[in-house]
């Protein structure tokens, strides 16, 4: 039997596959595929403190090989979430971990401090990296100072396992990977959307009413697999590694370079099962190559 868990802080995950925030729901619009508990874990759709409606439409955009989006953290906001999804997902046999955003500091805190509050999260991913809003969000991912101030005020009230999710669109992010290790984060996910856009030739117009937006899909995995690579060289802290991960080989590639656990994005948009189906392809995998437990492949690219 091939050994599929990892403990990020202290955390186990049954197995390394999970899913992106934004991708995925809350998890039960997908039990009529299949059981969540299958997979190491479900990162939910973001939470800020108040109802957000997000961007005006069009919000999404096909591009070559990827997907640009600009939702705008559309949520119905913390209250909402603690009184009615939360009792729906509580008790699924997988972890879930809440993607935590906001416009201040203030907000992140708030949003962070209720969520600590539930017995059965037991982590955040706090989003420092949304490209698509005027305050907060990829602000704060950007500026190393900001997002060493951001995580270490989460930090103070946030008891459990705190992920933060890094934008790719800076100019070094093994220094953003050090500013959130620097505030307190015990692992660090990487990588948010590429700030992208779309162009319509004959209306001569933008595509996405917010003219700009995230790319997500098999367009960013090159990007994606080297910062997770540099961060994991750089800095000693666990790796969530997503960007453009379709199959169980993707899902390897991301592993070898550093990632503990990996997230399925865009690729839950194509097909519902993707996320179950990586879980048994990396089990293949492991028997092919005769690898007893998934952590002998974490970091394990030669470079030599
Ligand atoms: C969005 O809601 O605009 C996307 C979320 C994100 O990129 O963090």
């Amino acid at each position: 039997m091939s050994d599929l868990s990892v403990n990020i802080a202290g955390l186990t995950f049954k197995n390394p596959v999970t899913t992106a925030s934004g991708t995925f729901g809350y998890g039960e619009e997908f039990r009529e595929f299949f059981d969540p508990g299958e997979l190491g874990g479900i990162f939910v759709k973001a939470v800020t403190g108040k109802n957000r409606d997000g961007n005006a439409y069009p919000r999404m955009a096909e591009t070559p090989s990827g997907m640009l989006n600009s939702v705008g953290l559309q949520n119905k906001g913390i209250d909402h979430f603690c009184r009615e999804i939360y009792p729906k997902i509580k008790d699924f046999d997988t972890r879930v971990i809440v993607n935590v955003s906001g416009s201040t500091i203030e907000e992140y805190v708030e949003v962070a401090e209720r969520i600590n509050e539930l017995e059965n999260i037991p982590s955040i991913e706090l989003n420092i990296s949304c490209p698509n809003v005027k305050l907060g969000g990829m602000a704060f991912g950007t500026v190393p100072a900001m997002a060493t101030e951001v995580t270490a005020a989460v930090r103070k009230v946030y008891k459990k396992v705190l992920m933060v999710k890094l934008s790719p669109n800076v100019t070094s992010i093994t220094e953003l990977a050090k500013a959130v290790a620097d505030g307190g984060a015990d692992a660090i996910t990487l990588i948010n959307t590429l700030l992208g856009m779309a162009i319509d030739a004959e209306r001569r117009r933008p595509v996405l009413s917010t003219i700009t937006g995230g790319l997500s899909g098999p367009a960013i995995k090159p990007v994606a697999l080297r910062m997770v690579w540099q961060v994991h060289k750089a800095v000693n802290l666990p790796i969530v590694g997503l960007g453009g991960i379709m199959n169980a080989t993707d899902a390897i590639e991301f592993i070898l370079a550093g990632a503990s656990v990996i997230q399925v994005g865009t690729a839950n948009f194509i097909d519902p099962m993707v996320s179950v189906n990586i879980v048994r392809g990396i089990e293949d995998y492991m028997k092919r190559h005769n690898v007893g437990a998934i952590t002998e492949l974490v970091g394990a690219l030669r470079t030599d």
